[in-house]
């Protein structure tokens, strides 16, 4: 029999192909099985391969086949295949491809049919966990250096505008994720509130027909009354500084969307300082900001037809003689008092402002991205964002957005007295914490709640999601929400 090579545009190192239970192989399985004279059958049983998921097998040398190695992914019963075992499988062909140092692969499982997802979400999955899986740090460290460099996808004249469309969504997010990741794993002795805007310049700069920037500094905010904001930034030697990001691709008078990042470069607690045990972690106390970078690279890559407005809110909480203090009365832009009980809630006192200035853009929609509370982590765990929110249909559109990527969200309620009344203070308007942890994600959601009033707005507490943990315990940025809130934007685009 004539030899295969699929002809030379799909000659790789490895072919990885989908086998399901009863030895029932998926299409492309079933043509190298074919051509190989039953090999593939007659190895896979031998090896008491039943195609079940987690089953593995590297092949090397297949007979009339010109790929090397034909990786064999087991895919458990056919028609039952789902999202969730889809992306086990695809977790599992990347750690072996990782083992062996592949650098070159032709990966034919993003055909097979899933229960509940259809090409276009298996491709977008597909390229988002290659994403993940090969993500390193390596600024400050020589990391062995092999990638995965070329990844390709068998396609058909049928479907190949589907594959067109998922690629380059997935391709942009991607890039995006890892910028906003490797601006999140900075040191904060490397990025400080200066640093982050900078960086913002340089995407005015590449993308100057759709982005402009515009930095306020302490002097700006005093005469916009931000007296909250600059409050948490007053121990810190490193100046506050806000970046505002416009992004316009539509060039009319309609309403801007605004997404707002909490920019903490670094949280120590302030005079409320916190404990030693991982401090170190508060570093990644900016990570919604991160996102906001990314977001914004985002969608000038696609091109969105929107009008965004991207805000970093860079800060440093530290302990200091010039510190703000539990017991001292603040006034905030909005012309609220808010008494001071505890230095480390100063998330809010920094967002609070912002909040209060994004007014003059008369808003659409307004969604901020905050690593707020230990409160939601101890309610929501790692793997899943909390959201709130004063209007049901934008928190309905984003765990729409949150399902179509699975970027976890679930939503808690602000709309009960109770935790409001918690924030009453004797001697200001307000207090900047409630009587106790408890509740602690909602009390703090109130509090920003106080300062949204004229328009609709979410808030996505990412305390629990903005980071997690590799193997040895060493902490590294997430990403997220990055892929939720451009899935977010990309149906907000095509639906309006
Ligand atoms: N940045 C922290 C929240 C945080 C804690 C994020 C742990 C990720 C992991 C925030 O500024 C903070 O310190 N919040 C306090 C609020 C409290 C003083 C009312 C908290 O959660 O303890
Ligand atoms: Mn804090
Ligand atoms: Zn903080």
């Amino acid at each position: 029999m004539e030899k295969i090579n699929f002809t030379k545009k799909y000659k790789s190192e490895c072919i990885v192909i989908g086998m399901f239970e009863k030895y029932q192989f998926s299409c492309i399985a079933d043509i190298i099985n074919k051509i190989s004279n039953n090999y593939i059958l007659n190895i896979t049983k031998k090896n008491n391969f039943k195609g079940k998921i987690n089953q593995i097998l590297m092949l090397y040398e297949v007979p009339n086949i010109l790929i090397k190695k034909v990786l064999i992914i087991g895919c458990g019963i056919k028609d039952k295949l789902n999202r969730e075992t889809n992306k086990i499988i695809i977790k599992k062909v990347i750690n072996q491809l990782k083992e062996i140092e592949i650098k070159d692969v032709l990966w034919c499982l993003t055909n097979l049919i899933i229960k509940n997802i259809d090409l276009y979400w298996n491709i977008r999955d597909t390229i988002n966990i290659i994403e993940d899986k090969f993500y390193i740090f390596n600024k400050f460290k020589k990391i062995k250096k092999y990638k995965l460099s070329l990844i390709k996808f068998n396609t058909n004249d049928n479907n190949i505008e589907i594959y067109k469309k998922a690629i380059k969504h997935a391709i942009a997010i991607k890039i995006g994720i890892i910028k906003t990741k490797n601006l999140a794993n900075l040191p904060p002795n490397i990025c400080n509130p200066k640093y982050l805007s900078l960086e913002t310049y340089k995407l005015a700069e590449k993308y100057s027909k759709n982005i402009s920037v515009k930095i306020i500094n302490e002097i700006e905010m005093k005469k916009l009354g931000m007296n909250a904001y600059l409050a948490v930034g007053n121990g810190s030697k490193n100046e506050s500084m806000i970046s505002i990001i416009k992004y316009d691709n539509l060039f009319d008078n309609s309403q801007p969307i605004v997404l707002i990042g909490k920019g903490l470069t670094f949280d120590s607690g302030g005079i409320s300082l916190k404990p030693s045990l991982n401090m170190d972690e508060m570093k990644y106390d900016m990570c919604g900001a991160a996102c906001i970078y990314g977001i914004m690279n985002i969608i000038s890559e696609l091109k969105l037809p929107l009008k965004v407005i991207g805000i970093i809110a860079g800060c440093e909480n530290m302990p200091d003689s010039n510190s703000f203090r539990p017991g001292d009365i603040i006034k905030t832009m909005s012309g609220k008092t808010v008494e001071i009980i505890n230095t480390d809630a100063e998330g809010r006192l920094v967002l609070c402002d912002v909040l209060t200035y994004v007014n003059k853009f008369n808003p659409s929609i307004v969604i901020d991205i905050a690593t707020l509370t230990g409160a939601c982590v101890v309610a929501l765990g790692n793997n899943i964002s909390g959201l709130m929110s004063n209007n049901l249909k934008l928190s309905k559109n984003i765990m729409k957005a949150s399902l179509d990527v699975d970027d976890r969200v679930w939503e808690l309620p602000i709309n009960d007295k109770n935790y409001y009344n918690q924030l009453k203070s004797d001697i200001a308007d307000i207090r900047n914490t409630g009587n106790s942890n408890a509740g602690g994600a909602i009390t703090a959601a109130c509090f920003l709640a106080k300062f949204t009033k004229q328009y609709k707005w979410a808030h996505i507490d990412i305390a629990g999601t903005a980071w997690n943990y590799s193997e040895n315990n060493k902490s590294f940025s997430s990403g997220r929400p990055v892929n939720l809130l451009c899935q977010f934007l990309l149906n907000y685009s095509y639906n309006n």
